[in-house]
């Protein structure tokens, strides 16, 4: 993953590099380092951890130079130390990378039996090493780049710096993105437009292979047979504003308590409540003769992905599959002319959905893509963009990303039923009407959060958790333990309540809580049912459910959580509010770090 900025600059750049690199720190924080060049030499300054830590050394070291390259770190190869810190330095040329070279060894090999000497683990100083070859060769750093990028094989965006020609920044991308953008009198690379926004709004995409020679005055961009080629620049629209906490104490909580605005404002692009109808964005798009829909995504995308599945078949009963990304791409999936293949991202950069979208296009699917980053590489890829209008979505941890996707894909199951055949107009204006409600049910969900802070020290102190629901509550129950798992470092398990009997039921015991999602509906009997199993067992439950069906099976329960009484179309948007809260203060108990735990990155840009 990793996040890159670039500046050639009138003026001292340090600073300007480590404000882009705050504003990608959601892509890694293992480290960060700024190398900048001027009076004949480089000069570098590295930490381990979090930005705060490389603040510390350049306010006691400041950094001079008006041109320079800056990185903050998502360990792959090499501990997160501040040797393995980049940026690199070999020589004349100094680099930092994102992604992964995959034939480092042999050309660290090749490297180390020509006398080059590593000072790190990483994959990315033999980059450093090859290009400094050729430039203590004679050759041009547009040469040197020229010649060492067709030798490496992976996913890769790279800017170096070169100590004997300190006008020059080369970027170059293979997989991983990469932009360059276009100031005044000076000019940019980073790893998105975001981190260019207080720099400038004018951007141009670097395409596949591309690689691009940026001075104070051009920016010259080639192609992957190093042919000069022109970018479109385009207004990024990207806002230079920082987004802040504001009274609350992480960016995950305002982002838990922000679902109800982002819900309706996501809604609202997609239902036309007037006519009580529900409407795809901009887009005319014939779901009628989609025969088949192929959903793929990570993560929490994905347990957004499964809630579809139930819909999609439930109303339009279009058969659907559904993998995660690092599966699907490599097994060789089956897919047949007529076929909608839909990728789910927060990011609309997640390595392993972008590379399994592109196998599915060139397996000639129609691609549609939910996603939260409308400049994103999936975004701009899409032939059926469906934007889910969360805003910047800060904590590692995804709430509000999460159940914006749930009210898009809710919308679309409804809009391939209706291009289906299978809803009538009183059953359209009815699904509109409960999507309308949920809004107002997810704030309302939101109140139980001093009840379900209270319930933490029950949670906190547990080694093991499970969570069980059925139906769409299954992916709840999923992307409850995968919240708990991520941020408080508890291990969690989600099942589908149905399949405990077949195993997982031999792990309770009186030190599991488990967790019990289970709104009223047409599967709540069957869910208390295999609730009960586990309570015979001395297993301490948790349930969250309404008040008619607390009433119902709330008696001997540890503990309940109390939901309003919702739809069952929308009760995986409420249900999400309780499994984000109860995950959300059992870390704060347990005094981790919210907003950035431990070995995550809010974007996954390596496979
Ligand atoms: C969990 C989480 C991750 C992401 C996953 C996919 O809270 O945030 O599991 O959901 O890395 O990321 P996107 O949605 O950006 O593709």
């Amino acid at each position: 993953m990793c996040g890159i900025v670039g500046i050639v600059g009138r003026e001292a750049v340090a600073q300007r590099l480590f404000d882009g690199l705050k504003r990608l720190e959601y892509r890694g924080y293992d480290s960060a380092g700024i190398c900048t060049v001027g009076g004949g030499d480089f000069e570098r300054r590295r930490a381990e951890g979090k930005l705060d830590n490389l603040k510390r050394e350049l306010d006691a070291d400041p950094l001079a130079g008006d041109v320079g390259i800056a990185h903050t770190r998502w360990a792959t190869h090499g501990a997160p130390t501040v040797d393995n810190a980049h940026p690199h330095i070999a020589g004349p040329v100094a680099l930092v990378h994102n992604g992964i070279i995959e034939n480092f060894k042999p050309l660290r090999d090749e490297l180390i039996a020509d006398g080059r000497t590593f000072l790190s683990e990483t994959d990315s100083e033999v980059v450093a090493h090859l290009v400094a070859r050729e430039v203590e060769g004679g050759a041009s750093p547009q040469q040197a780049v020229a010649t060492v990028l067709p030798r490496l094989h992976g996913a890769f965006a790279i800017a170096f710096l070169f100590k004997d020609h300190p006008d020059t920044v080369i970027g170059a991308r293979m997989g991983a993105p990469l932009t360059v953008g276009y100031g005044d009198g000076e000019n940019y690379l980073g790893s998105d437009a975001l981190a260019l926004a207080p720099l400038t709004q004018r951007i141009a995409y670097l395409e596949e292979g591309d690689w691009a020679v940026v001075t104070r005055d051009r920016i010259a961009i080639f192609d992957r047979s190093n042919a000069p080629v022109e970018r479109d620049i385009v207004e990024s629209g990207a806002s230079a504003q920082r987004i802040e906490k504001g009274n609350y104490r992480h960016f995950m909580l305002k982002e838990i308590n922000e679902q109800p605005v982002v819900v309706a404002q996501t809604l609202q692009s997609y239902l036309r409540t007037l006519e009580g109808r529900v409407a795809l964005p901009d887009i005319e798009f014939d779901l009628s003769a989609v025969n088949r829909v192929t959903i793929v995504a990570c993560g929490t995308s994905f347990y957004a992905g499964m809630v579809a599945k139930y819909w999609f078949e439930q109303f339009a009963r279009v058969p659907v599959d559904i993998d995660v990304a690092s599966e699907f791409r490599y097994r060789q999936p089956v897919l047949e002319p007529g076929g909608l293949a839909l990728f789910i991202s927060q990011s609309g950069e997640t390595a392993d959905t972008l590379a399994a979208l592109r196998h599915a296009r060139s397996e000639g699917q129609v691609v549609a893509v939910v996603c939260n980053v409308p400049t994103s590489s999936m975004a701009r890829e899409a032939d059926l963009l469906l934007p889910t209008h969360a805003g910047p979505e800060i904590g590692v941890a995804s709430t509000k990303a999460f159940t914006c996707q749930l009210a898009v894909l809710a919308a679309l199951a409804a809009n391939f039923a209706r291009a289906k055949g299978r809803l009538s107009e009183a059953e359209e204006r009815d699904i509109v009407e409960h999507l309308r409600e949920a809004p107002e049910a997810i704030s309302e969900a939101l109140k139980q959060d001093e009840a379900i802070a209270a319930l933490a020290p029950l949670v906190a102190p547990a080694r093991d958790v499970l969570y069980l629901g059925r139906g769409p509550d299954y992916p709840m129950a999923l992307e409850g333990a995968l919240k708990l798992k991520e941020i408080s470092y508890i291990h969690a398990e989600g099942y589908a309540a149905g399949e405990m009997k077949h195993g997982p039921i031999a792990l309770i015991d009186d030190l599991v809580p488990v967790i019990v999602i289970a709104p009223s509906g047409p599967l709540f009997e069957k869910t208390v049912s295999n609730m009960q199993e586990v309570r015979a067992r001395g297993g301490r439950i948790i349930l969250v459910s309404d008040e008619h069906g607390i009433a119902e099976a709330g008696e001997g329960c540890m503990a309940t959580i109390v939901m309003p009484e919702v739809h069952p179309l929308i009760a995986p948007l409420v249900y999400a509010v309780p499994v984000q809260l109860l995950a959300y203060h059992v870390a704060v108990a347990k005094g981790t770090d919210v907003d950035q735990p431990r070995n995550l990155a809010k974007s996954v840009t390596v496979e």
